[in-house]
This record gives structure tokens, C-alpha cells and sequence, in this order.
């Protein structure tokens, strides 16, 4: 028996998978790159710090690693001791004890866990590092969570760790990484200003950036053919409307392929990314479809009857139009003229049923309407029903 289904290797699609590549930080990149290759062009010189900020989903975890990695590879051809730690701050609670003692047991796995407060394991981390004569760059994931819970005090010692003796080798550098940079205002100053210096924001995905970052898990983890361009656009349009986050794009082409398997089809369809994206918590607001004219019920019937009948991520208002005439046949109304067709799917779309968006092309503007976060099926289902119970 052949397998059919879409994935070849559904693990690319998964939370924990980390990518070879970042696509689109390149200038991120390079400004950690400038502020972190001492450790392996003059190593024990100086002890940099980097605040990352960046929206959920913008790839702060992602540029980190790899770029420790790439520290990683250039440290063993110079021969230069040094290790990349990352700790995620949300997971530790909050805490710089729990924080420090996951350092230190990256260094000497046997150490045990308890018995020494935060400003003893920070005097331990020093002594293991002279020990081992190593160098560690170390990323504090998710680090508002030790700021809201610790306070200032915490990134003060982190950040003043080789003051107290000038003369030592300089071991410790430190990256930040948080989604919020108000966090940082609950700082005392001089901890702010030492690390105001050295800033980098992620700036938001555009929708083209989020398409590359799809087609190179679509690749991977899909068989050929699977997902036609036409999805990946798709796809990074709603992600790109939730606020760029390319982990909710990868969570819907992951759902989406879940969603072809399960019926059973070699491709993915649009339906199946509506179905998807609709997620958990979400369902129609039917009281909202109640309170519509009976026109723009018939409307929205038409839309739902449109995408249900053809394989498509947009429909142009004209093929709608068509649709809503064939509506109104069945239920014996009069199709209102194109003027009145037009407000009431500019009225859908501001209660959030259908998106209308324009497209510049060849044969001038378009406007294309497209269902997003509902499935046609389950839409069409729910609008006749209510418009029969009229
Ligand atoms: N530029 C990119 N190239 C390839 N994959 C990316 C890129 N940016 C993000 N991703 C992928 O998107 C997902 C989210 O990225 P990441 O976890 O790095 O975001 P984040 O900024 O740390 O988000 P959060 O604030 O929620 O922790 C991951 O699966 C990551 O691999
Ligand atoms: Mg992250």
C-alpha cells in the first residue's frame, strides 16, 4: 500500500524545530556579529551586552541561536574556548537562581541543585569559567519575566559581573531577548544606560518575508506539489494581518496540512487553511448574521456558496456577484443593483465576515474578496439555516 498524504517530514513544521537558516535578518545578524566576534578575535577582552527586542513570532529566539551557533563554529577554527547558553527566563520562572544554577549545570552537569543563593552561584559561575578558561555568551530568553519578578537588581549584577575586578578576563556576554520594551523603563539608570547603547529591533515581517519563511518549511516538510504557491500567499496574508508573526504562519500551514490529510487529499486548499486558522475558541457569531439585512444575508450565502464550489483563495467581486444573482434565484428575491451589492459587502467586511482587498494588475484594479477564518462549508450551513428560520 502506498502512503499517500501530504507531509514527508512533518517535524520541520513543529515548535521545537529550529531551521538551519534565518531568512530576512541579515542586518540583525551582522549587528551581533559586530558586537560578539571579539570573543573569537580577541577573546577575554570585553564583555558586551545586547538588548533584542521584536514582536512575537519575529524570530528573536531563532536569530539567537543561530548565531550563537555561528560563534559556535568560528570559535573551533580559531581554537577558542568558549560556550553559547540559552536560557529562557519564562520557563525558570522568573527566578536568577533557578537562571544562574542552569548555567552553571550546563557547565558541570553534576552540580547540585540546591544549597547556594543567586550571588554564590554567580561567584561559582566565575571560578568555573577561570577553572575551564572558557568564555559564554549567554541569551536570557523571554527576560521581562525576570525583570517583572526580580527587578532591577537582578540584570544590575548580571550586567555589572566583571566590575568588580578590572583586571580579569572578560568571560561573560549577554544577550536579552524580550517581545516587550517597556519592561526595561523599571530598571535603575545606570543599568538602563549601560545597556541602552546596544539595541536591536526586529522589525515586523512584511508578507513576502513571511511567504520565504513558509516555502522553506513547505520544501521540507511537504511532498512536492502539496501546497501550490497560491496557499503560501494565502497563508502569510492572515499572518501577516496577525501581527506578522511568522510561528502563527508556520501553526496554520502545519493545521492546514493536518486538515488535508484528514480528508483524505494530495493538496492543499484553501478550505482547508479557513478551517485551520479558525483554531480552537473561535466560532461564527451567528447572533452577528441574525442582525444582517436579508440581502446582505444572501450576500454572505454567496460568498460562502462561491468558495465552497471552487478551489480558490479569492474571488473577484464580479464572480461574487454572479454567486449572490444565483442566491437570490433560489430564494425568489430580486438581486438589488451592483451599487447596493457593493455596500453590503463593504458592510461584511467591516463586521469582520470577509476580507476585500485590491490588487493592481494587468487589466487595472481589482477588488478580491477572500474568507479567511471561516470554513465555507460550515458558513454556508449556518447562513441558510438562519435564513430559512426568517
Ligand atoms: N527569519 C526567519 N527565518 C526562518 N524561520 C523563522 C524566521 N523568523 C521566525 N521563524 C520561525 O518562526 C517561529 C517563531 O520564531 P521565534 O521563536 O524565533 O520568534 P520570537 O521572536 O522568539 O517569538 P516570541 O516572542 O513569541 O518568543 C519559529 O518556528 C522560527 O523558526
Ligand atoms: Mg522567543
Amino acid at each position: 500500500m502506498t502512503q499517500r498524504g501530504v507531509f514527508i517530514d512533518e517535524a520541520i513544521l513543529d515548535i521545537s524545530y529550529v531551521p538551519d537558516v534565518i531568512l530576512h535578518r541579515e542586518a540583525e545578524f551582522r549587528a551581533l556579529e559586530s558586537l560578539f566576534d571579539h570573543m573569537v578575535a580577541a577573546p577575554y577582552e570585553m564583555s558586551q551586552k545586547v538588548i533584542i527586542l521584536g514582536g512575537v513570532g519575529s524570530g528573536k529566539t531563532l536569530l539567537a541561536h543561530y548565531y550563537g551557533r555561528s560563534l559556535r563554529s568560528k570559535a573551533e577554527r580559531r581554537r577558542v574556548t568558549y560556550e553559547y547558553i540559552h536560557v529562557n527566563c519564562r520557563e525558570q520562572r522568573g527566578s536568577l537562581f533557578m537562571i544562574l544554577s542552569q548555567v552553571v549545570k550546563r557547565l558541570r552537569p553534576e552540580f547540585p541543585e540546591r544549597g547556594y543563593a543567586a550571588n554564590e552561584l554567580m561567584d561559582i559561575l566565575r571560578k568555573i569559567m577561570d577553572e575551564d578558561n572558557t568564555q559564554i555568551l549567554l541569551a536570557l530568553d523571554e527576560v521581562d519575566v525576570l525583570i517583572e519578578n526580580e527587578g532591577s537588581d537582578a540584570l544590575y549584577y548580571l550586567t555589572r559581573f566583571h566590575e568588580t575586578e578590572p583586571d580579569e578576563p572578560r568571560r561573560l556576554n549577554i544577550m536579552f531577548l524580550s517581545k516587550d520594551p517597556e519592561v526595561f523603563r523599571k530598571l535603575d539608570r545606570s543599568t538602563l544606560s549601560s545597556l541602552q547603547r546596544n539595541v536591536i529591533r526586529m522589525r515586523d515581517y512584511d508578507q513576502a518575508q513571511l511567504a520565504d519563511i513558509l516555502l522553506y518549511r513547505v520544501e521540507r516538510a511537504f511532498r512536492k506539489d502539496a501546497v501550490p504557491m497560491e496557499i503560501v500567499d494565502f497563508i502569510s496574508e492572515l499572518a501577516y494581518k496577525e501581527n506578522s508573526d511568522a510561528r502563527y504562519a508556520i501553526d496554520v500551514l502545519h493545521g492546514s496540512g493536518r486538515m488535508a490529510e484528514q480528508s483524505d487529499a494530495a493538496q492543499i486548499q484553501p478550505e482547508h487553511v479557513r478551517t485551520a486558522s479558525m483554531g480552537i475558541f473561535q466560532t461564527l457569531n451567528k447572533e452577528a448574521v441574525r442582525q444582517l439585512s436579508p440581502h446582505e444575508k444572501l450576500v454572505l450565502l454567496a460568498v460562502a456558496r462561491f468558495f465552497k464550489a471552487n478551489d480558490v483563495t479569492h474571488g473577484t467581486t464580479g464572480e461574487i456577484e454572479e454567486a449572490y444573482r444565483l442566491v437570490c434565484e433560489e430564494y425568489t428575491e430580486k438581486p438589488r443593483g451592483h451599487t447596493q451589492y457593493w455596500k453590503y459587502l463593504k458592510n461584511l467586511k467591516s463586521l469582520d465576515f470577509v476580507n476585500v482587498k485590491l490588487q493592481a494588475s494587468s487589466q487595472g484594479r481589482t477588488q478580491l474578496i477572500s474568507l479567511e477564518k471561516i470554513p465555507a462549508e460550515e458558513l454556508e450551513k449556518e447562513v441558510a439555516r438562519i435564513i430559512d428560520a426568517s
